[in-house]
Parts: structure tokens; sequence; C-alpha cells
């Protein structure tokens, strides 16, 4: 059977695509963000996994408001980065794991979660940033993909306890697929960010640096919060936290905590980022 091998959780910001794209990594500005993942991509290539199933939400790129779908999943063999308007970035197509994609659809609908099921689409920042930060640049990606398309974007969004149920039965999909393949679990978005309205520009590193700690130790209170309060606690596209929350109901109650890293840049999002192990695993690899 395929195995869940690690939960990673990291902001998705577009400018942090435009600073590897222009060469800014190493710059002042940039530097502190991006030496936080240095540990991570260490971790990643030593974990040596097979595919990735990355939660995001896509912003309007490859669905406008005319169409939204609260839970989609990618089941595509392949996924092409869309423009999102500064032109075609120099990054490969992601391979798609279409067979674990049907499965996880499958798993789903046994229990009784009804996903959009989609063949054909483009990818944008919030499948590519985290991929980038965790792979870096490869000519070709080292893992094939599945993504989870969360709508947090279009009133009425899910609720976060309904994100960490998704995490169950994705763990049930993992657990059940027969092949040998080892399976990352990559939650995206936040941390707290607002981009409209009054609120514009606000963050709250204080509740961004709570959710780092308790989406390892104490997820069940993050999961019990409402809609209302990841806006207000977060912001409104901070509310994007809540996919975290599919990622963690992945793993198993007790997890180790490999990485972790916070930066407020200087734009407008907190930016987090999270390696977890399950401990029953951690423990057998140190016995
Ligand atoms: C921005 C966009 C995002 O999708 C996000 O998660 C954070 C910030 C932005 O445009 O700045
Ligand atoms: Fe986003």
């Amino acid at each position: 059977m395929a195995k869940l091998i690690g939960g990673l959780g990291t902001s998705h910001v577009p400018s942090i695509a435009a600073a590897i794209d222009k060469g800014l990594a190493e710059t002042p500005a940039w530097k502190p963000f991006f030496d936080g993942y240095i540990p991570a991509k260490a971790w990643m290539k030593a974990a040596r996994p097979d595919i990735a199933v990355v939660i995001f939400n896509d912003h309007g790129n490859s669905f406008f408001l005319d169409r939204v779908p609260t839970f989609a999943v990618g089941c595509a063999e392949e996924y092409r980065p869309v423009d999102e308007g500064w032109g075609p970035r120099a990054i490969p197509p992601f391979e798609g794991a279409a067979d674990l994609s049907w499965h996880l659809v499958d798993t789903m609908v046994e229990n009784r979660f009804d996903p959009t099921i989609i063949q054909e689409i483009e990818v944008d920042h919030g499948l590519q940033v985290p991929m980038e930060l965790f792979f870096g640049r490869p000519k070709a990606w080292p893992v094939k993909v599945v993504p989870i398309f969360v709508n947090v974007i279009q009133y009425p969004i899910p609720l976060p306890s309904r994100c960490y149920e998704l995490g169950r039965v994705l763990r049930k999909a993992i657990d059940s697929f027969p092949g040998d393949e080892r399976v990352v679990v990559l939650g995206t978005g936040g941390l707290s960010h607002q981009l409209q309205g009054a609120r514009a520009g606000f963050v709250n590193p204080e509740a961004d640096r709570a959710f780092l700690k308790d989406i390892a130790t104490d997820p069940d209170r993050l999961a019990a919060l409402s809609r209302e309060d990841y806006v207000a606690t977060f912001g409104s596209e901070g509310a994007e936290l809540m996919m975290w929350l599919v990622m963690r109901g992945a793993m198993d109650r007790d997890v180790v905590v490999r990485h972790t890293h916070y930066f407020v840049p200087a734009s407008m999002t907190g930016a987090g980022m999270i390696v977890m192990e399950n401990a029953a695993d951690a423990a057998r690899a140190a016995a």
C-alpha cells in the first residue's frame, strides 16, 4: 500500500515566484525568507517521495466566479502552469498521479464527499510556489502530483471542520492505494493576510505563530473554529489557512515537527512553513 511519509504546510504568495524568477532570492529583503526553506528542502530530498498531494485554491486563474467547486480533484496526466498575467514561467509542467487521483475521488464519494472531477486544468501559484519552495527548480519535478482545489474565495466557503474531515478521507485513500508509493501532503495558503477592503494589509503575527504551533499539537482547536473566526483572526484571504487542516487531517493525532519557519516579509502576508512526520514513523526510524 502507498505510504504517507510527511505533512508539510507553506504559504504560496505569488511574489515568491516573482522573486525566484528575478533572481532576488539572495537579496536582503528575501534571503531570510528563502533561508527558512533550506532544511525543508533537505528533508524532502532525503524523504524521496513519489507523489505530492497538493491542497490549494485557484485564484481566479482557472476557475472564475461564474463556476467555483467547493472541493475539486485533478485527475489529469499533466497540469501546465497557468500564465497569471506576467507571461509564461520557466518551470516544467507537473505530471499527474492520475491513478491515485481517481482512487481518491472514489474514496471521497464512498465517504460522502462529492468532489468535482477535473481532467483538464492549468494550475496557478497556489500549487507552483509550494512545489518550488520544497523541490527547488529541477528540470523535471521529482514527484507526480494530485491537486486538490478548495474554494476559499467565493462565499460560502467550506467549514474548517469539513476540511479536517476531508484530510481523514485523503488518508484512507493513501492507505488503501495499491502500490508502494511514498506520498507527501502539502497544505498551502496563508498565513494571515487581507488583500482587500478596510483591513487591507492586515497581518496577525501572534495568531500566525499560535497556528504554526497548534497545527501540530492541537489541530482540533483549529478545526473547531468557525469560518468567521478565520477571517477575523487571519484576514479575508488568511482564511486560506483552513486548507492546512486537510493536510493535518491526513496525519496521525501525534506528529513530530521536523522544521518550522515564520517570517513577515515587507509585503502583506505572514509567511509560514512546517514539516511534520507521524510520531509513530519517527519513533520507528529512530529505533
Ligand atoms: C497574495 C496572493 C495570495 O494568493 C496569497 O495567498 C497571499 C498573497 C498577494 O497577491 O499578495
Ligand atoms: Fe492564495
